[in-house]
């Protein structure tokens, strides 16, 4: 992977913006791999800045995630993060964004079906990514399979804790995902992996530096012939 050290987060936000604009200039309706979380939103502040006399209208996105079992338009779902942070502040159609869907009628085939969307886009030309303080990218969480594809996982205990930021309390974190798999993720032409602070610094080093491993699924963008990687000084402080 390409590591780039830049300032701080809005420095990384510009700069991966920078990149988006690029793709979409060449590629009006280009498909982009969209993260939730807080990592991300300095890219589509950035983005959202710089959005002007860029038509967005033709992009196409694929969230990551979504929770399972989330009542329809609970405030956390990613559905709704992606509304409010995305979808609304880029001006992008709301048709063309798809996230997983974690509702409990349908979870049995929503893998199938996300990856067959996935698939008639014609595959994802950039994928945004975070990283989780237990190594997780989207929510694949240590024992993925580097082949897997969309499907149900279970929210390790920390993710839970890391996350219960976003809720009232840690009861409230749904213990279910569904999740594009890491053998979805490798499919994207292009990996942007981001990651600020000190919290990140341990699963960065073992995710680019250490053995390929099912326990540290972020290890899975060493696999990827073009993987960016995005870090501020704290993130990249374990790095040799
Ligand atoms: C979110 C996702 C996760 C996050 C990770 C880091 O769609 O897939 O992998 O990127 O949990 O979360 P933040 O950015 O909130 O630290």
């Amino acid at each position: 992977a390409e590591v780039v050290i830049v300032g701080d987060s809005g420095a990384a936000g510009a700069l991966v913006a920078e990149a988006i604009v690029s793709l979409i200039e060449e590629r009006p309706d280009a498909v982009l791999g969209l993260a939730t979380g807080s990592t991300p939103l300095p890219v589509y502040d950035a983005l959202a800045a710089r959005s002007q006399g860029l038509d967005l209208s033709q992009v196409r996105g694929f969230a990551l995630d979504e929770y399972v079992g989330l009542p329809a338009g609970h405030p956390e779902s990613y559905r709704s993060v992606i509304t409010r942070e995305v979808v609304e502040p880029l001006g992008l159609a709301p048709e063309r964004i798809r996230v997983p869907n974690g509702a409990a009628e349908t979870i049995q085939h929503a893998g199938a079906d996300y990856e067959a969307a996935i698939q008639a886009a014609g595959g994802v030309d950039l994928q945004i990514l975070g990283i989780g303080t237990d190594g997780h990218i989207g929510f694949n969480e240590p024992g993925s399979s580097f082949a897997s594809l969309t499907r149900v996982k279970t929210l390790t205990e920390q993710t839970r804790r890391d996350n219960a930021r976003f809720f009232d309390s840690i009861d409230d974190v749904p213990m279910h995902c569904i999740t594009q798999g890491l053998g979805t993720i490798l499919r994207a032409r292009h990996l942007v992996l981001l990651a600020f602070g000190a919290g990140k610094a341990a699963a960065i080093a073992a995710a680019l530096e250490g053995p390929l491993s099912a326990n540290l699924p972020g290890s899975a963008v060493q696999l990827h012939p073009r993987a960016t990687v995005v870090l501020d000084e704290a993130a990249a402080s374990e790095l040799q």
